[in-house]
């Protein structure tokens, strides 16, 4: 049967087996409706069996995936080395409303109940651009990745990325979008760093609400994840993070409670790993205590797919929706609420919470979508916010911006393929990357033609001799850079300058290697030494761009360049937006939202990730308890390759009339400062207020970042004025004996700058009686002792 879902009315996309008799259809009359009735109508009336369908998703479909087979006992699945529990028969043949999204509810039809869609992912809608017997497409824009975003420093900006985004996300159909992502950058290996911001929560945190906000402005919803200490891949699905208390508020939880307060949004993710001990599926304390009674989340909890072992210890957690579901699942909840391990009360306020948002959803309302977003118009939106978020690392005697009448002589596989975003669930199926070679020719650049060729002959030649990937989640193994030496000779010749990509890519199911990936390959070390030599020996100049998702290693190489401009993996218009920046149609105003460190040993996980023992990591202990990125760097003086915040301009900023609004702290304060455009040519900068709190009875970080703004777009000799207020609660740190943030007394040190490291002005006030700013509730209290820095 083919059905023809925008000719059916909302109420039928139910169930198939659950819409039969006509003596049905006419007791529905009586029966509460979603909607019409109150909750706890619509609750009452629900059977045990249907609250536990409710609460399990359905209908989960992979690529390779087979069909469960109706009648027999469902099978453990293996896909690619992936073992996947077994799909629901009934469900799985009901048809998908969006192919290629994540996953589905089941509908109750009788109540007025229908089925929503999620869809991935943290960079742009993922669903299938194909479908069989349509000609039609259903391409998503590949939106720059998270990284990135952060570094634009700017949150109307990403408030606008999500407003196109979220237009997408309703007109292909789908309820709730499964992002953003908001794991802290502990190391900077970890797989998918690059679907989150940054290592500092109030960045994470406020471009979470941020994008938040922009998406869930179109009336759809997000999930925010994964929550929480979800900070590597290896050994996802299993690892246990031992993390203390203090670190879990003031680092891993941080950014999530400023996201859940200032944006709501409707659902949380919980992660894969376990946290002290227990899956953070599996945890009342963070899910119920923290997160919905502390902070006042009123979406939902879903679990990340297949995560965590034991329905009914995550019903009583407080994890509403388990996802994508499995009918063992369901039928395990329903033998609980028999035998009395789960109440009816708490899986009634599970239900309650998803049908709360269920209202909300474009599905229930009936909501039209077309199929057909402006895809143009979000380009442009995509390669704005790339251009804003790119970081200029180097700029040797103003080697940037290049004249466009330059002839250039492009080399690494990274200029012919850009990579837009990262793979696994953070992918996007997109209709076109633009590469950085085709961007430069767009802007007017003349690009060396042979050498082009050179490269995409031997591109296409090396992508027909790799290997499948075995599943979804594997990457194929990176092309190795080709041996230029032979054409050097003629290209330093005949082009005016060189520009060199270094690309890397990462996703899912993995960690990043320190060998061939932290550190360039030799190969790529090779390239540039030959290549600077080449051109500096005709006095050429060479430009290095990073195509890359995480931090990598640049202390070894960066003399021998010009300039490094860190392009990040800038989403579907990438090689335009490069471009923007290197020929000067928009001045670089990206800063770093985390660390690159002169060499990996100096990182403070180093040590401690991905866990122990070596071989099959079990267990993964915080030593750095909360010294991590800057906070780390600067308390313990250990100078980065370049520190957070930091990113160069074509233009110069002073910042000057910096003061604070009074010597003595009284509930508030605010700090004010003129920023001028003192270059010649217009610009924006990001101003960084970095707090230093006493430290009589714990220790503290040096500073912490505590407010930031970007300047609008100022021209030459323009200034722009800006305040910053500081509130109680961002004086405090977390005192775990005493379960409470607390801002000590005594003196405060402001520093206003432009980076961690580069601070122009420090003004201080004073806290006479030291504030107990909030009282929280004993949590996460770890079972094991950590030993961190602090009490060695
Ligand atoms: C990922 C999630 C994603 C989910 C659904 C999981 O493997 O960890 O981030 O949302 O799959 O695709």
């Amino acid at each position: 049967m083919k059905i023809n879902y925008k000719a059916v009315p909302l109420l039928a996309l139910f169930s198939l087996f659950q819409l039969t008799a006509g003596a049905q259809q006419s007791a529905k009359k009586a029966l509460p409706q979603l909607g019409k009735s109150t909750l706890k109508q619509v609750i009452n009336a629900m059977t045990l069996q249907e609250k536990s369908k409710l609460v399990v998703g359905m209908g989960f479909k992979m690529p390779g995936m087979p069909p469960p087979v109706k009648g027999e006992k469902p099978k453990a699945i293996d896909i690619g080395g992936f073992k996947l529990p077994p799909s629901d028969p009934d469900a799985y043949n009901i048809p998908e409303k969006v192919p290629g999204a994540a996953g589905r509810t089941h509908a109750i039809a009788r109540l007025g109940i229908p089925s929503i869609t999620v869809s991935d992912g943290p960079a742009g809608l993922r669903i299938e651009p194909k479908r069989p017997n349509d000609s039609s497409t259903y391409y998503a824009t590949a939106f720059p990745v998270a990284t990135l975003l952060a570094s634009t420093w700017d949150t109307a900006m990403v408030k606008k990325v999500g407003v196109a985004f979220g237009n997408e996300v309703r007109e292909y159909g789908v309820d709730i979008l499964l992002a953003p992502a908001l794991n802290i950058h502990r190391n900077p290996l970890g797989g998918r760093n690059f679907e989150y911001y940054s290592e500092d929560p109030l960045v994470a945190g406020s471009m979470t609400a941020a994008i938040v906000r922009g998406i869930q402005s179109n009336g759809v919803g997000t999930s925010i994840k994964h929550y929480a200490a979800n900070n590597q891949e290896t050994q996802r699905n299993s690892i246990n993070a031992i993390v203390s208390e203090r670190a879990m508020r003031e680092i891993y939880l941080r950014g999530f409670e400023l996201a859940v307060k200032a944006s709501q949004p409707w659902t949380v993710m919980s992660s894969y790993n376990k946290l002290n001990g227990t899956y953070t599926s599996e945890r009342r304390d963070l899910l119920t205590t923290i997160l919905k009674n502390e902070w006042g989340f009123k979406g939902f909890v879903m679990t990340d797919w297949f995560g965590g072992k034991d329905a009914v210890a995550q019903m009583n957690a407080g994890n509403d929706l388990l996802m994508p579901g499995n009918p063992d699942q369901s039928d395990a909840i329903v033998a609980a609420v028999k035998s009395g391990k789960l109440s009816m009360a708490q899986l009634d306020a599970n239900v309650e919470r998803m049908l709360k948002i269920i209202l909300k959803s474009p599905t229930f309302k009936g909501y039209k979508y077309s199929d057909k977003p402006d895809l143009a118009a979000h380009a442009k939106v995509a390669r704005m916010a790339a251009a804003e978020g790119m970081v200029l690392l180097k700029n040797d005697d103003n080697v940037l911006p290049l004249a466009i009448n330059k002839r250039v002589a492009v080399f690494g596989n990274t200029s012919y393929k850009l990579i837009a975003g990262g793979s696994g669930s953070g992918d996007v199926n997109k209709a076109y990357t633009v590469p950085l070679v085709q961007g430069l020719s767009n802007a007017g650049f003349k690009v060396q033609e042979e050498l082009a060729k050179t490269y995409t002959d031997y591109i296409a030649d090396a992508k027909a001799k790799q290997p499948k990937p075995r599943n979804f989640f594997m990457l194929p193994p990176p092309i190795p850079e080709m041996d230029v030496n032979g054409l050097l000779a003629k290209e330093a010749d005949g082009a005016d300058e060189a520009i060199i990509t270094i690309g890397r890519n990462a996703g899912e199911g993995a960690d990043r290697k320190v060998e061939d990936d932290y550190y360039l390959t030799a190969g790529e070390k090779a390239m540039i030494a030959a290549i600077s030599k080449a051109f500096h020996d005709k006095g050429k100049k060479v430009v290095v761009v990073l195509n890359i998702g995480g931090v990598i290693e640049v202390a070894s190489w960066r003399d021998s360049v010009d300039g490094i401009l860190l392009a990040w993996q800038p989403g579907l218009e990438g090689g335009n937006a490069i471009a923007d920046l290197l020929s000067g149609k928009v001045n670089p105003s990206g800063r770093l939202a985390t660390t690159f460190a002169m060499d990996y040993k100096d990182e403070p996980t180093a040590k401690n990730f991905p866990g122990t023992p070596e071989k099959k990591p079990e267990q993964v202990t915080y030593d750095e308890g909360i010294y991590v990125g800057y906070r780390y760097f600067d308390s313990y003086k250990i100078k980065p390759a370049y520190e957070f915040g930091y990113g160069l301009s074509y233009t110069k900023f002073k910042l000057s009339d910096v003061a604070v609004s009074s010597a003595d702290f009284k509930g508030k304060i605010s700090v004010k400062v003129t920023v001028t455009n003192t270059g010649d040519v217009a610009g924006k900068e990001v101003v960084q207020l970095y707090l230093s709190a006493p430290h009589k009875n714990i220790d503290k970080p040096e500073q912490e970042l505590k407010a930031f703004a970007k300047t609008a777009l100022l021209a030459p000799g323009q200034s722009q004025f800006m305040v910053f207020t500081l509130n109680a609660g961002d004086l405090a740190s977390f005192y775990t004996a005493k379960s409470a943030w607390i801002a000590d007394a005594g003196e405060y040190k402001v520093k206003i700058g432009t980076s961690s490291a580069n601070i122009e002005k420090t003004v201080s006030f004073k806290l006479a009686n030291a504030l107990v700013t909030e009282k929280t509730n004993t949590a996460l209290t770890p079972q094991v002792a950590i030993n961190e820095w602090r009490n060695k």
